[in-house]
């Protein structure tokens, strides 16, 4: 199903990249010479994506200036990007929040969601890919994490697997380890059906006191349904220091230029 419009969250407070994310928005940090929002907006491109919305707050300008400037020089993307726009998020009240922030520039129409901490690489661009198999059910990318991550993600409860979709018959915002109904997580990739700012609007704070947009697409499940799309390509939580860095050198490693500073860097410490 042809999907237009594209969310994407940026006002996260990145503290796991305090102190530089106090004057630098985590959307920025870059991987090489490219922001971490710049991949996102690439893989959106790579997939249709005509509207980008930008849910923005306080202290992240940095990120408008750099679409400024690429907006005018549209030619770094491959095709033709029609309209950005920016949506302010006054309160950290979480990713569901964030969401609900885009209602009136989303409108009555599917979207897609986009997190610039997952960076995912790979052959085809991951919403791409998603947007192929969407049918009208929410749709979350997702991947097994270690057992004992599973209180970082959202859960998926496996109802059955067709190929790369799972059909969950549940969703679960950062269980306990012991709690986990799997080890299939949800990576910050969806589709998702507009009838879902109506149960967000209504949506009680969950865990962390915020607005949780698993909770929601818990709630749809008995509606509209909810899939799982198994990811094909690599992700890095460049949420994290580590994820930051192991994408910093995967994408190094991938450029015929650059590749010799890491063998190099290796030959030096064996
Ligand atoms: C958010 C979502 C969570 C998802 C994760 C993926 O959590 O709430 O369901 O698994 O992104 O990156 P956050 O990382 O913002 O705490």
């Amino acid at each position: 199903m042809r999907i237009r419009k594209a969310v994407f969250p940026v006002g996260g407070l990145g503290t796991r990249f305090f102190p530089i994310t106090r004057a630098i928005p985590k959307e920025m940090l870059g991987i090489l010479d490219k922001p971490l929002i710049h991949y996102a907006f690439e893989e959106a491109v790579a997939a249709g994506i005509e509207q980008f919305i930008l849910v923005t707050r306080h202290g992240k300008a940095a990120i408008e200036d750099y679409f400024d400037y690429m907006f005018s020089h549209r030619d770094c993307f491959s095709v033709k990007i029609s309209s950005i726009c920016y949506v302010r998020q006054n309160e950290p009240k979480g990713l569901g929040h964030a969401v609900l922030c885009a209602r009136d520039l989303i409108g009555d129409e599917p979207f897609a969601v986009l997190s610039a901490d997952d960076f995912i690489v790979g052959s085809k661009s991951c919403i791409g890919e998603m947007s192929e198999h969407y049918n009208g059910a929410n749709m979350v990318a997702t991947m097994e994490v270690d057992r004992s991550d599973v209180d970082k993600y959202g859960i998926i409860d496996v109802e059955r697997k067709e190929g790369s979709v799972i059909f969950a018959k549940s969703v679960t915002e950062k269980p306990s380890v012991g709690a986990a109904k799997s080890n299939f997580a949800i990576i910050g990739r969806y589709l998702l059906s507009p009838e879902i700012f109506g149960v967000l609007e209504n949506l009680s704070p969950g865990v962390n006191g915020e607005v949780q947009l698993t909770d929601a697409l818990e709630k749809m499940i008995s509606i509209c349904g909810l899939e799982g799309f198994l990811i094909s390509g690599k992700r890095f939580d460049c949420g994290s220091k580590e994820g930051l860095l192991a994408a910093t050198l995967h994408v190094a490693n991938c450029n015929s230029t650059l590749r010799y500073v890491i063998d190099r860097f290796i030959g030096e410490r064996v």
